[in-house]
């Protein structure tokens, strides 16, 4: 990694040779994400608050699949269950990801009892402990691959027995502080956690990142010697740095050059400084993959999106969870996307909410579209103003234009759903299917009471309420038969102008009563008054 530095290891060049890529043999990761994250004053774990959409624990476990593969250990404690969903949940055998490890720290008695917990998963088998371990702590989001890979190849090249990361600060206040030897190679010596620091290690800038290469034969021996004699009556996994440079090992060190990557995140103020971060490096990952961003400022995409080429996103646009836009397509403003696969050279137009929908090449659709989830849009197919679909496939080159709710609906191709159609999919216990045949054209103002079927080619007149299945071809009409009543308004009308005014004389009338009674009122109170 360019921008970073290595200390105390003087020997060891940077280009001795390339930054690794895929997984390291015989490296273990072990994430801690145990605690209870106090400072963040939450009812939630911390490790589960997102950034960029993506809860925290993730960064941290889909790093150490990258670098490590199937020998990943989580260690879980406050909302164990919730923690190991949302690690499930976050990593998939379809991409390509190795099972986690979950181990279960009971008490949070510290990050060394946390790490400690893991020895079980790494016990000796057939493919031999590991010979070096890569711990990360579960609140580092910010936290680069290359980086990781930087400290491991350091850690190698310096034969130390322990790695740490670390970063200078203008504020280090809450982190632990590096305290280098006085040798002149000024090798780390131990690691002081802030509320144990005296004032002159308070002043140090050097804080540790909580990122540490640690090898497998010194690791567990280390933890098992720690004790809780601090400030906070915990097992400090950074007193292994001091243990180790006791024994005479080599503790390594590498600084960030970038100091954001090593935030730590103990409170909102700094979950909103990660999220900052974390959308600005996804803006510019997008931006260089070749995507236009009117105004990147306001363009918020969650950290799992994916968008192809060409597509260009107006101001204020907001592409959330697994969301997958195609190439070539135009996304309007103030319009959000959660979860939604999007084709090719699809337009959406301003204020439109997308959920758990599918919409596939040359759509287009809004504005004020609203898609709950369960929709698909097929080839261009078209959706207007103010329509709602939940559970609806809208059939190819099929149109929605005008103000319409269509749900539990399939829909041919070729369809014309008239402006105002309601597809009355619910009896007020259940939900009911509507199916519409190919090339069926709805009128206006149609209501399909559910369930109930429109045969392909259909034509329903407009106004009408579908009750009973309309084969195919036939005209559907169901409304009272017009009649007009000749001269009728005008008779009406002046019937009316006879009635107001009969009405206007009465009203005056009684505004004279109430006016003459209030004035017998007021002048009675005023004889009362003069009688006193
Ligand atoms: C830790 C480091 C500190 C470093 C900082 C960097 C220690 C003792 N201190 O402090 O030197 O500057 O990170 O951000 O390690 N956890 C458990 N079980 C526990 C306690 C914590 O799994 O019993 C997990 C937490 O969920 C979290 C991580 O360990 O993911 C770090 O814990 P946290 O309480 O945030 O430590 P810091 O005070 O930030
Ligand atoms: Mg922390």
């Amino acid at each position: 990694m360019s921008r970073s530095r290595a200390t105390e290891v003087s020997a060891v060049k940077k280009s001795v040779s390339p930054v690794q890529q895929g997984k390291i043999a015989g490296l273990a990761v072990i994430v801690m994400a145990a605690g209870l994250g106090k400072r963040m004053r939450s009812k939630q774990a911390k490790v589960l608050h997102p950034v960029a959409g993506q809860a925290m624990v993730l960064y941290s476990v889909g790093l150490g699949l990258r670098v490590a593969g199937d020998r990943v250990a989580v260690v879980v404690g406050h909302q164990a269950d919730l923690v190991r969903q949302v690690i499930d949940r976050g990593t998939s055998a379809k991409r390509g990801d190795y099972p986690v490890a979950i181990v279960e720290q009971r008490e949070q008695l510290g990050t060394g009892h946390a790490v400690l917990q893991s020895r079980p998963v790494f016990a000796v088998g057939k493919r031999g402990a590991p010979s070096c371990y890569l711990i990360l702590n579960g609140d580092t989001p910010l936290l680069q691959e290359k980086t990781v890979r930087e400290l491991l190849r350091i850690h190698e090249a310096a034969r130390a027995t322990v790695t740490v990361l670390t970063a200078m600060l203008e504020d280090a206040s809450g982190y632990g502080r590096v305290v280098r030897a006085h040798s002149a190679e000024r090798g780390v010596s131990r690691i002081v956690e802030d509320r144990d620091a005296n004032a002159e290690e308070q002043a140090i800038r050097e804080i540790n990142v909580g990122t540490y290469v640690v090898d497998g034969e010194f690791l567990f021996s280390a933890l098992e010697k720690l004790n809780p004699s601090n400030a906070q009556g915990e097992y400090y996994l950074t007193d292994i740095i001091h243990l180790a440079a006791e024994q005479g090992r080599r503790v390594a060190a590498m600084v960030l050059d970038n100091p954001d990557e090593g935030l730590g995140v103990n409170t909102r103020r700094q979950l909103a400084e990660a999220e900052q971060v974390v959308r600005q490096q996804i803006r510019d990952r997008w931006l260089d993959a070749g995507v236009t961003m009117i105004d990147p400022a306001s363009t918020w995409i969650d950290a799992a999106v994916r968008i192809g080429e060409d597509t260009v996103l107006y101001p204020n646009v907001t592409l959330e969870g697994t969301t997958v836009i195609g190439d070539d397509c135009v996304l309007r403003s103030y319009t959000r996307l959660t979860d939604c696969t999007v084709g090719n050279g699809v337009e959406i137009l301003d204020h439109c909410v997308f959920a758990d929908s599918h919409i596939e090449d040359d759509a287009r659709l809004g504005p004020f579209v609203h898609l709950r989830p369960g929709v698909v849009v097929r080839k261009k197919a078209k959706v207007g103003n103010f329509v709602e679909m939940k559970k609806t496939d809208l059939g190819e080159g099929s149109k929605a234009n005008h103000l319409s709710y269509l749900g539990d609906t399939k829909i041919g191709k070729g369809v014309n759903i008239g402006a105002g159609t309601i597809t009355c999919n619910y009896d007020g216990v259940r939900k009911f299917q509507t199916v519409i045949g190919d090339g069926v054209f709805l009128g206006s103002d149609t209501q399909l009471i559910a369930p109930v079927t429109v045969g392909a080619g259909a034509i329903i007149a407009a106004g009408t309420t579908v009750t009973e299945d309309v084969p195919a071809d036939a005209l559907a009409i169901a409304r009272a038969p017009q009649v007009n009543r000749a001269g009728w308004a005008a008779r009406r009308r002046a019937l009316q102008i006879g009635a107001n005014r009969e009405t206007l004389n009465v009203k005056r009338e009684t505004k004279f009563t109430r006016l003459t009674k209030k004035q017998a009122s007021v002048s009675e109170g005023n004889q009362a008054k003069k009688r006193r």
